[in-house]
């Protein structure tokens, strides 16, 4: 069901990520192995948690921008559905990303830079990318610190006319989420909204609310049985 929610696991150590999983795992549709975590623990991180929940879609956020066939083989190998590529990544290493994803069943997802090229966006499409990642440049402001402004929904509206599922992150909160409404988001990023929440699940379940609001319809709780599997 979309849009899906993804918790963003930027957790410094497996351990810490493996416990607010434990906490929150029936509220989320994608797991992010988050960068640090992926630079903190490697590949096995992504091993365990594919082995934990084999059910959950896995993004590996490894912004991979050279050796594209090498890392993208190694996260789709250890378990990743998906893996993310910066856009800045040469023609060369994209195309070596989507080899190694098309050998293994999975989606690319690139992260889109300060501005957008729309040529190049239409030549990504052309490749068979379907999936982009609109990061909120204030993403080093605090929590829900700058609001998601129209211009960043018109955007994601553009891309979306372009052919793009496009997911959206960047210090989103449960409270922004009706600015979204009427908006084609693929998929919702929280790292800090829900992992550094007092409670976690309660986080957790307030952003799948927020979005089955906004969508109108119910939600893809894990313990429907019903809904589509990552894998
Ligand atoms: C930062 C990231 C994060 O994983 C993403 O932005 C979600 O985290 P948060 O909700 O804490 O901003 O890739 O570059
Ligand atoms: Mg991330």
């Amino acid at each position: 069901m979309r849009p899906e929610l993804q918790l963003a696991l930027d957790n410094p150590d497996l351990l810490s990520a493996l416990s607010t999983l434990a906490l929150v795992h029936r509220e989320i549709d994608v797991i992010e192995v988050g960068t640090p975590l992926a630079l903190a623990e490697g590949v096995h991180a992504l091993r365990i948690i594919r082995a934990s929940y084999p059910e959950h879609t896995i993004l590996a956020d490894v912004r991979i921008v050279k050796a594209g066939g090498i890392i993208a083989g190694l996260m789709f190998d250890a378990g990743a559905d998906r893996v993310s590529v910066l856009a800045e990544a040469s023609p060369e290493t994209l195309k070596s990303v989507i080899r190694e994803a098309r050998k293994a069943g999975g989606e690319v997802q690139i992260e889109l830079g300060e501005s957008l090229d729309t040529a190049q966006a239409r030549r990504w499409r052309n490749q068979g990318v379907r999936q982009l990642i609109f990061h909120r440049s204030r993403e080093v402001e605090p929590l829900g610190g700058a609001a998601w402004g129209e211009d960043d929904l018109e955007r994601v509206r553009e891309l979306t006319e372009l052919g793009f599922e496009v997911t959206v992150t960047g210090g989103i909160t449960p409270e922004e989420l009706p600015l979204f409404r009427g908006v084609p988001v693929f998929a919702f990023i929280a790292g800090r909204g829900i992992r550094e929440a007092p409670d976690p699940l309660a986080a957790a379940r307030k952003f799948r609310e927020g979005i089955q609001s906004i969508r109108g319809g119910s939600g893809s709780s894990r313990e429907n049985p019903a809904e589509g599997e990552g894998r």
